[in-house]
């Protein structure tokens, strides 16, 4: 069965069938993943896994999705998700992470916010992250492009003001209608009995900085009483992966950039690379990785000093 670039791939022992899923061009073929062990309904009973299914096959192939083989129902799934945050409008680094994530095989992506502002591409960041049709979650500075008073209440550093309105003026109305239409916060099933919780700082603020030493009882007020097996916030440009009173925090890093120390509003050291998240659910099995993608110092310097953007030369010096 093919959609796409993308193959599943039956292999039949006795009634069970092992699938993956592949890329397929150019006379090649690449696994990228195992994704279901499926077993004939003769030996197992009804499926409980309807639900994932549909994801599953929404995630991959639209809403359409693909049937089962005949005869088939779910035994075993792994469901990747790539989580990436704080792109900035850094346009070089997006591609180098979806490129990875690509590379790696995810079902779904999704997006935790801060998507366009102060990077020197954040039309082309946004065409990017539309056609890719991932969820995305309603940063503070997404917010700013469609509530600008709200810029001054957060900084008033003058280069940070002025780059925010740089950006304002570089996006269509187009543009911020898509933005608008990001969530505040979102839950999705990772498997049958494993929920994901994003947001941008908080499950109530996106300004809220939720850090690996924030206090346990202050983050039981941050959560504000929120469950999920994995909850996903970005917003400090940290990577982070805490423990909480049985959950599991993560915070995937910025893709755009990347802070090398929780600097609370000061002035930043950048760190040469993109960051990223994958949380794997494999038969109720749930793991996270961070990664990081080394990016090429000399083209994002170039990408920075080609607009007027006035926050762009201080990255471009960050970059040398
Ligand atoms: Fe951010």
């Amino acid at each position: 069965m093919r959609a796409g670039r993308f193959k599943l791939c039956h292999t039949l022992v006795a009634d069970v069938a092992f699938v993956a899923i592949a890329t397929c061009g150019a006379g090649r073929f690449e696994m990228l993943k195992l994704d279901l062990i499926l077993v004939r309904r003769t030996c197992f009973p009804a499926s409980p896994f309807s639900k994932i299914v549909r994801q599953f096959r929404r995630s991959l192939f639209g809403h359409n999705g693909l049937p089962l083989p005949d005869g088939f129902c779910i035994l075993r799934q792994s469901m990747r998700t790539a989580l990436i945050s704080d792109i900035h409008g850094n346009e070089l680094a997006l591609n180098a992470v979806l490129d990875d994530i690509h590379r790696r095989g995810a079902d779904q992506t999704v997006c935790l916010g801060d998507v366009a502002t102060l990077g020197p591409r954040p039309l082309a960041v946004l065409e990017r992250l539309q056609k890719l049709g991932c969820a995305c979650i309603l940063g503070n500075h997404d917010e700013f492009m469609f509530e600008p008073s709200l810029v001054a209440d957060y900084t008033r550093i003058p280069v940070l003001l002025e780059a925010v309105a740089w950006c304002r003026d570089e996006l269509l109305s187009d543009a911020i209608d898509f933005i608008r239409s990001f969530q505040g916060s979102l839950k999705l099933p990772l498997d049958d009995r494993n929920e994901l919780l994003l947001f941008h700082g908080t499950p109530e603020s996106n300004v809220a900085d939720l850090l690996a030493t924030t206090a346990p009882e202050v983050l039981d007020a941050m959560l504000a009483g929120q469950q999920a097996t994995v909850m996903a916030g970005g917003h400090t440009h940290i990577q982070m992966l805490r423990q909480h009173r049985g959950f599991l925090l993560v915070n995937p890093g910025s893709v755009g950039i990347p802070f090398k120390e929780y600097v609370g509003g000061g002035p930043p050291t950048v760190l040469p690379h993109a960051e990223y998240a994958t949380i794997e659910s494999t038969g109720g099995n749930v793991s996270i990785q961070l990664h990081r993608v080394p990016l090429d110092r000399a083209a994002l310097r170039k990408a920075a000093l080609s607009v007027d953007n006035p926050i762009c030369a201080s990255l471009a010096e960050m970059y040398a």
